[in-house]
């Protein structure tokens, strides 16, 4: 199938609007994240935190696994925003447990997009995870 056009500057806004429902009590460090769907919807997530800490999920995981639960599988990028008290000055990659849950579902061409407030700077999956562990090891 090919791939729609998509605006990477809407898909960060989606992601920067999202980290407004971060619930980060504990580190103060909110993120918000928004995957588009092939077709072209964007679904977003945001960081939820727990008092007992290894429960809280990364604000990536969120929006994908919101996706996928709606019975999406084809992806084309995500755009992850972050920093403390909600103020982004930084570039927030997506952790090593999500590029992990991003690589059982999309391929090493997705795109992420990140902003540090000012510029965008986007990575593929496959730069952000060569030589990953998938499900094509298992068959
Ligand atoms: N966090 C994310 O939401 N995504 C990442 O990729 C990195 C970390 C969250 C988890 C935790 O709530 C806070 O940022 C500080 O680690």
């Amino acid at each position: 199938m090919l791939k729609k056009e998509f605006s990477a500057e809407t898909l960060v806004r989606a992601a920067v609007d999202a980290l407004k429902k971060s619930y980060a009590p504990y580190s103060g460090f909110n993120v918000g994240a928004a995957i588009i769907c092939s077709d072209g919807e964007i679904i977003t997530g945001c960081n939820i935190e727990n008092a007992s800490y290894p429960v809280t999920v990364c604000a990536e995981r969120v929006a994908l696994y919101k996706a996928v639960s709606e019975g999406r599988k084809k992806f084309m990028a995500a755009s992850v925003v972050g920093g403390i008290n909600g103020i982004i000055t930084d570039f927030c990659a997506p952790c090593g447990m999500c590029r992990q849950a991003f690589t059982e579902f999309c391929s090493p061409d997705f795109l992420f997009y990140l902003y540090d407030g000012s510029k965008f700077k986007s990575f593929t999956l496959g730069e952000l995870m060569p030589e990953s562990f998938n499900g094509g090891l298992l068959k």
